[in-house]
């Protein structure tokens, strides 16, 4: 079912992912799969393509009851359509929630580390990102320090917004509810938007549900979610936010006029994607747990390497700062294998693996860097 047989073709294609590194390096970075989508999806998409005329459309009449079904399968959440702002990706999203509820210019509240678009969306309205760190619980998972966010709730000069990251790109956390609940807590009793990314959502590895802020807190809570990781469709984007309190909604509406018309084929993608996708996002979940279970093995193997306990995603964070190689990165393109440098995260000594790739892949990819840091 999951088809990863035409990967090395992705580079004909001007794949970011397939074109970063030069031919002879297996490329890990990049937040993309190297398989084919599902096959409802592949139908949806020649279908609408096969009508040959592409004027503006209305969503597929069904996409918000599809939507709908889903959230209340997958997260227990009763969704009332009406809550629901389709937008043309997650990042432009993030964007216009900054632009809709900052009350500054100010500090704008965000995980550190974090995925690369959170510090910079808040430069947008004249505000700046005051990064909250991260920290190891007891279970070994890497979540936001909830002191600390408390703590930069305070600072005179923010903005009444707060980013979130959930699932956590780096890192893999999962949120449970009532880490969320506090999170929700202090940002009602400091008049705080909280804005959580949850592009991840439906790629949780280990068996626990994923919770959405907007869920958690309706009035305070805007939950962004997206198909786009789940079922590898992230060149035809659409986010859906997720907006229950009636003022933020207009407000956030707002900020996103002038954004670009959804295209029809990216609605068709992900529609199919939640109304057919689910067999096949099984498959890819099974087969994400083998290669984490492959990658953890390594790591556990190598006592210079460590890794957050990793609940979701297909991004393996692994820290290699003990192994004290300033050029680590560099030394393992030099040896055909590239992944994320950690740099780019603001945290050197660390390399991001994305292992939604073949198994073969992986394990190649696994020998080219025991070559590199178990010479030393
Ligand atoms: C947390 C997070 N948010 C947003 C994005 C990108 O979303 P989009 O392409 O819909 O803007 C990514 C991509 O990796 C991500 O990891």
């Amino acid at each position: 079912m999951l088809d990863f047989s035409r990967a090395d073709e992705r580079r004909q294609w001007n794949s970011k992912k397939w074109t970063r590194f030069a031919h002879d390096v297996l490329p890990l970075p990049v937040a993309d799969m190297d398989c084919a989508v599902a096959e409802p999806i592949q139908a949806a998409l020649e279908a609408r393509v096969a009508h040959g005329i592409f004027g503006y459309d209305h969503p597929p009449g069904d996409a918000m009851a599809v939507l709908i079904a889903h959230f209340a399968r997958e997260y227990d959440w009763t969704v009332d359509p009406a809550w629901i702002v389709p937008v043309a990706g997650v990042v432009p999203a993030q964007f216009a929630a900054n632009r809709a509820f900052s009350r500054g210019p100010g500090s704008v509240v965000a995980p550190n580390p974090v995925y690369h678009s959170f510090p910079r969306v808040p430069g947008i309205s004249g505000d700046h990102a005051l990064g909250v760190p991260m920290v190891t619980d007891e279970a070994g998972r890497d979540v936001l320090d909830a002191d600390a966010f408390e703590e930069a709730l305070r600072a005179p000069d923010h903005a009444g917004v707060a980013l979130l990251c959930n699932p956590h790109n780096p890192g893999g956390a999962a949120y449970r509810e009532a880490e969320l609940q506090r999170i929700a807590d202090a940002c009602a009793a400091h008049d705080t938007v909280m804005v959580s990314d949850e592009i991840w959502a439906d790629l949780v590895l280990d068996p626990v549900a994923h919770v959405p802020m907007a869920k958690v807190s309706p009035q305070w809570g805007v939950s962004i979610l997206a198909g786009t990781k789940t079922w590898n469709i992230a060149g035809l984007p659409l986010a859906f936010v997720v907006i229950p309190n009636p003022e933020l909604r207009a407000r956030f509406i707002k900020a996103t006029l002038g954004y670009p018309e959804i295209t029809n084929l990216a609605w068709h993608a992900s529609v199919a994607a939640y109304r057919d996708g689910g067999p096949w996002r099984a498959h890819l979940l099974q087969h994400l747990r083998d290669q984490r279970a492959r990658i953890q093995a390594f790591v556990d193997a190598r006592p210079g390497l460590s890794m957050p306990r990793l609940e979701a995603t297909y991004l393996a964070w692994i820290d290699c700062r003990a192994l004290n190689r300033a050029s680590l990165h560099g030394d393992c393109v030099a040896a055909g294998v590239g992944p994320d440098d950690g740099a780019a995260y603001g945290l050197p000594g660390y390399l991001r693996f994305n292992f939604a790739c073949s198994s073969d892949l992986l394990d190649e990819a696994l020998v080219r860097f025991a070559g590199v840091i178990d010479e030393a």
